[in-house]
């Protein structure tokens, strides 16, 4: 069963060669969003993870993590908090800064979304470097809330992620479909 939406994900990705510049490999969902049954699948999946790890709210990544993060809420009966880039949410925020390759980049929440007795499931797309999950960790515990876990639909695992988020993680659960 795992092996058959596995196999059905990875099918609906597409790579794109040098993109966004030249040596990176993208990894293009947007096949996968168009297809209602493996979109279906993908979200199912991510519901069943936040049921199983006692999550109450769910929290996603922009952009992508919005088109995953949203009907994941839906499918599980949880409330949907965006975390977006810096300068988009209207109300008081927390925000958090975190090191990119070159520079860096900040994301903030509503302050008033999340709160001590909050189990927050963070979805997103992509973990690469980890850093945008790393920032988003410490921002749902800023806030007092408690971390459920992080589930994601590809892990680039050359890249480290995991083993940078294990700190922030403190043994909350790690996802890669
Ligand atoms: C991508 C991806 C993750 C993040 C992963 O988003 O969707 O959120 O980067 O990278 P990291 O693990 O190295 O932090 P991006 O910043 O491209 O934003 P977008 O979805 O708004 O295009």
């Amino acid at each position: 069963e795992t092996t058959d939406i596995t196999e059905l994900l990875l099918s609906r990705i597409r790579d794109v060669a040098d993109y966004p510049e030249p040596g990176v490999m993208f990894k293009d969902i947007t096949p996968l969003l168009a297809d209602p049954t493996a979109f279906a699948a993908l979200t199912g999946a991510l519901a069943e993870i936040a049921g199983r790890t006692g999550a109450t709210k769910v929290v996603g990544l922009e952009a992508r993590g919005f088109i995953l993060g949203a009907p994941v809420a839906l499918r599980a009966g949880l409330g949907f908090i965006p975390v977006r880039k810096v300068g988009k949410l209207p109300g008081a925020t927390l925000s958090q800064a975190y090191d990119l390759e070159y520079g860096s980049a900040e994301i903030e929440v509503h302050a008033e979304d999340l709160s001590a007795g909050d189990r927050v499931l963070v979805v997103d797309d992509v973990l690469a470097t980890g850093g945008t999950a790393e920032a988003s960790l410490e921002l749902i515990r800023r806030a007092g809330a408690e971390v459920a876990g992080l589930a994601v639909l590809m892990e680039l695992g050359f890249l480290g992620g995991r083993a940078r988020l294990e700190p922030a993680l403190a043994g909350a659960p790690l996802k890669a479909l």
